[in-house]
């Protein structure tokens, strides 16, 4: 059979894994990237133990380090058909300084696209490929707690708006992920986060289900598509003062 081979950059945060796990069964060969090298390779060792008839490779990068990058990206011999990003840093506004607001956005937006830029060039050359990535719906309107990421995940997600139309009519697919929350620790919660929480699980499943149908934009529940669609359309006046 003829496997094709993926990146996910981020695989080792729980969203990464769970997708990992999804596109090996589905039989894609794994090119797992991530800053943190030994839970990238304990993730290498459980795909392998399962599925024993796909290569997985893994890189060390952290996406701020521009040099790396692109040796990294030169390290990948067989360049893949796709790249899956998971990678996202947020922040609690009070806690932000000038290196810590600059390394947000760079890490969430002008880092990240320059990497996904190397693989976006390839598929042009090949008129062939996809790009999957997890902006937020904290980009389709600015919150008071985090609007430096979400200013961040809002160019990001018009990055990718842009990518879109640039590469349409070709064999180029991509699509945003716009997450609510993401339930990423086991701690009790009320009836409220519940609702508004998804497990990782079911969002990578989710996501795989619409790279098959070939769906552009993914929120991770119509709830949460109804909720922004309202954050959209509130008059500045009452977005401004409930402090969403
Ligand atoms: N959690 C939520 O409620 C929520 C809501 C909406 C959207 N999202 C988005 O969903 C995605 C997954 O986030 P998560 O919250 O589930 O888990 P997370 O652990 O915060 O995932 C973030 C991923 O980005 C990686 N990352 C961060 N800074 C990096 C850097 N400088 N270099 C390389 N990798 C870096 C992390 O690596 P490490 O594993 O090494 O930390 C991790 O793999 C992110 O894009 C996030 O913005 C999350």
């Amino acid at each position: 059979m003829n496997k094709k081979t993926i990146v996910i950059l981020g695989a080792t945060c729980n969203l990464g894994v769970e997708l990992s796990f999804i596109y090996a069964k589905n039989n894609f060969n794994l090119i797992l990237i991530s800053r943190n090298s030994i839970k990238n390779q304990e993730l290498k060792n459980s795909l392998q133990q399962k599925f024993k008839n796909i290569s997985v490779l893994t890189y060390e990068l952290d996406i701020l380090n521009l040099d790396n990058q692109n040796i990294v990206y030169n390290n990948i011999k067989e360049k893949p058909i796709g790249i899956i990003s998971l990678i996202g840093e947020t922040h609690n506004v009070e806690k932000i300084y000038d290196k810590k607001l600059i390394s947000i956005i760079n890490v969430n937006f002008t880092n990240l696209i320059n990497f996904l830029s190397y693989f976006l060039k390839d598929f042009e050359k090949r008129n062939e490929g996809f790009l999957i990535c997890v902006s937020s719906v904290a980009g389709l309107r600015g919150r008071s707690k985090n609007f430096i990421y979400g200013s961040a995940k809002s160019a990001l997600i018009t990055f990718l708006s842009g990518c879109r139309s640039y590469f349409n009519n070709t064999n180029i697919f991509i699509m945003t992920v716009l997450p609510g929350f993401i339930r990423n620790s086991k701690d009790n919660t009320n009836r409220i986060q519940n609702i508004l929480q998804i497990e990782p699980s079911v969002l990578a499943k989710k996501i795989f289900l619409a790279h098959k149908k070939k769906k552009e934009i993914v929120y991770s529940s119509y709830l949460w598509r109804l909720i922004m669609l309202i954050i959209q359309i509130l008059p500045n006046k009452i977005f401004n003062k409930i402090k969403f």
